[in-house]
């Protein structure tokens, strides 16, 4: 248990993790957004997890932290307010309903189109809620809107 392995030195970030918040305010909030190394990501909190992504949609960029949350097929989606693009809070999956021609009666069915969306890995110590520090050797599609949103980039909301 991280929470009581600890007794002094709150303060003291477990080492290369970045500090987002307290674990109790965010659980209030629900939803906080954050710069890691210039990085917009945003940190939900949603049925007793914290889920932490790029906060700029792969798509074009819209602004996640203001998406509106969705059970889809029972997973928790990201629901992208610009576009309305649906985005699994666990993986980063991209999820788009498709249907399959060669079915008899062809039915809509959600399908994923592989992880899109950069997740950053969350961590809970003492009352911390900490991410890690993105693995950049790997790529993803919101790569490219967290890079051009960096630093204060236009923010378009
Ligand atoms: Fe997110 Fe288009 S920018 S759905």
């Amino acid at each position: 248990d991280l929470h009581s392995s600890r007794t002094g030195g709150a303060e003291t970030e477990p080492d290369g993790l970045i500090f987002i918040g307290k674990e109790e305010d965010i659980q209030k909030s629900q939803r906080i957004t954050a710069k890691i190394d210039g990085r917009e990501i945003v940190v939900f909190y949603h049925e007793g997890k914290f889920h932490a992504l790029d906060s700029r949609c792969y798509h074009e960029g819209g602004p996640l932290c203001r998406g509106e949350i969705e059970d889809i097929d029972g997973q928790a989606c990201i629901v992208c307010p610009w576009h309305k693009f649906k985005i699994t809070l666990e993986t980063g999956e991209g999820l788009y309903e498709g249907i399959n021609p060669l079915e008899p009666t062809p039915t809509p069915k959600w399908q994923s189109k592989g992880v899109k969306q950069r997740i950053h890995k969350v961590t809970i110590d003492n009352g911390n809620v900490y991410v890690s520090p993105p693995d950049l050797s790997v790529s993803f599609d919101s790569d490219y809107f967290a890079d051009k949103y960096k630093n204060g980039g236009e923010l378009v909301m």
